[in-house]
């Protein structure tokens, strides 16, 4: 296969390299376009254009493979734990016995909040929306350790990605505990951190509480599942704020932002919304899925459509399975459930998602999950987050070590062309 592409501008020929990844994906390198033609490349949304090389997660979009480090998402979800992953996606291996057991450790010394930050939390209305809360909270952590903020020191970075994961289920916990106006209880280290994310959302000081073993699964399958997805908008984000040098508390809080979008991590809440909508109008599955085909109508069928996968999305298989086994033991009978797979059936046997390859993805059927562990719908893309983190700070730190230049994209300007200024009284 040719190694350059030939371009032909204005009677003048420019060979532009071809670069091939290690799964056999190439692309035009225009790093020097401009410099050689004066051109620049258009891609609005950047559904051509890699903004990167990267060596942490492996798409492929046709095929529905998702891959971490090299290792498949299906054997992942299986046999790891979200914590490994975080290690995996972090630090690129797996860590033996000892390594993750020092990496556990740190991690689970940290989750408590600076009682002063803990006063933050008071100044939201009761109903301020979890992710609204998580990114504040997280980019105020970065005044709380102005030690730790240089992205070039090593110590500093390994310390404050530790608290970041140690303090996200904490913050994520209290954002629910003010919604309820209950009191923030204190994380016991002698649990584990799914364990104690759990005990922070729904326990209380007035009674022991008891961790579902289900549950805890449950969590931690979805939230490797969430762990990265290669450049997404959010991972995106959070690259674009690390290439201008800003310290990781406050790209990660970017990123939470980003992700909050109900065309990205915002649409797991948008799935149950509407699944609800269906039930509450006693919509069937067919009547919903032709309302997302039409133009006229705003309503889409949210989870589903992806700009990578043209095919179903891995991550969606897996946990369609884990909700209905789940939902088994737990012994829940979800209306919700059923709606899913009636709209999944049919969207999948229709020509408008078939030609355009609309599948499920990842934010389908995980609100099921979530809603039957009892985690309110506003707060399903603070848990999309949390599962994201170790991804972002991943992708963050690949970035810091690329040494790559500040992220400074071109335009085409299409305004007004040059014109003088004209005084008030003469307009
Ligand atoms: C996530 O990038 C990632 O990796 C993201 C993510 C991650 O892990 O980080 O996987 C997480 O964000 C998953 C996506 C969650 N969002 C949703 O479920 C929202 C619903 N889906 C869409 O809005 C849409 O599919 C996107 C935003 C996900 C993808 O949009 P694209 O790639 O820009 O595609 P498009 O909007 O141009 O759609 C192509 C066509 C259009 O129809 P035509 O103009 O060709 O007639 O498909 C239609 C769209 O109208 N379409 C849908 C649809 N999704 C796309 N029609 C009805 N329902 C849908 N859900």
């Amino acid at each position: 296969m040719d190694d350059t592409a030939r371009l032909e501008v204005d009677g003048k020929s420019y060979d532009l390299p071809i670069i091939e990844g290690s799964e056999g994906e190439r692309g035009v390198d225009i790093q020097n376009l401009r410099s050689e033609t004066g051109l620049i490349a258009l891609d609005p949304g950047y559904k051509n254009t890699g903004s990167c090389k990267s060596a942490i997660t492996f798409i492929d979009g046709d095929q529905g493979i998702l891959r971490y480090r090299g290792y498949p998402i299906e054997e992942l979800a299986e046999k790891s734990t979200f914590l490994e992953v975080a290690y995996l996606l972090i630090h690129g291996e797996l860590p033996t016995r000892e390594v993750m057991d020092r990496w556990n450790h740190g991690i689970m010394r940290h989750t408590l909040l600076h009682e002063d930050l803990k006063r933050l939390f008071r100044a939201f209305p009761k109903d301020a929306h979890p992710m609204a809360v998580c990114a504040a909270v997280v980019s105020a952590l970065s005044t709380f350790y102005p030690e730790d903020l240089n992205p070039a020191d090593d110590a500093q970075v390994a310390s404050s990605i530790e608290r970041l994961i140690a303090k996200f289920p904490t913050i994520t916990a209290y954002s629910l505990k003010h919604a309820l106006g209950q009191p923030f209880i204190y994380p016991d280290n002698r649990l584990s951190y799914i364990e104690n994310f759990l005990r922070l959302s729904f326990g209380n000081p007035c009674e022991a509480f008891e961790v579902d073993p289900v549950v805890v699964r449950a969590m931690d399958i979805l939230l490797i599942l969430h762990a990265d997805h290669e450049q997404n908008c959010s991972t995106s984000t959070v690259r674009l704020v690390g290439s201008s040098k800003a310290n990781i508390f406050a790209c990660i809080s970017a990123g939470i932002s980003a992700l909050w979008g109900p065309l990205h991590g915002g649409a797991n809440q948008q799935v149950i919304e509407m699944l609800e909508e269906i039930a509450a109008e006693g919509l069937n599955a067919r009547q919903f899925v032709d309302r997302a085909k039409d133009r006229d109508d705003t309503s889409r069928l949210m989870g589903f459509g992806h700009r990578v996968y043209r095919n179903y999305d891995p991550r969606a298989n897996i946990i369609k399975k884990a909700s209905a086994d789940v939902l088994e033991k737990m012994g829940v009978n979800s209306k919700l459930l059923e709606i899913a797979v009636d709209l999944e059936r049919i969207a999948l046997e229709d020509d408008y998602f078939v030609t355009r390859r609309l599948y499920p993805n990842v934010d389908f059927y995980s609100g099921i999950i979530f809603d039957a562990i009892g985690i309110p719908v506003e707060a399903f893309t603070a848990l999309f987050a949390m599962g994201r983190l170790p991804g972002w700070i991943a992708q963050w730190s690949e970035l810091q070590g690329d040494g790559q230049a500040i992220g400074r994209p071109r335009q085409i300007y299409t305004g007004a062309t040059v014109r003088p200024y004209v005084p008030m009284d003469k307009r």
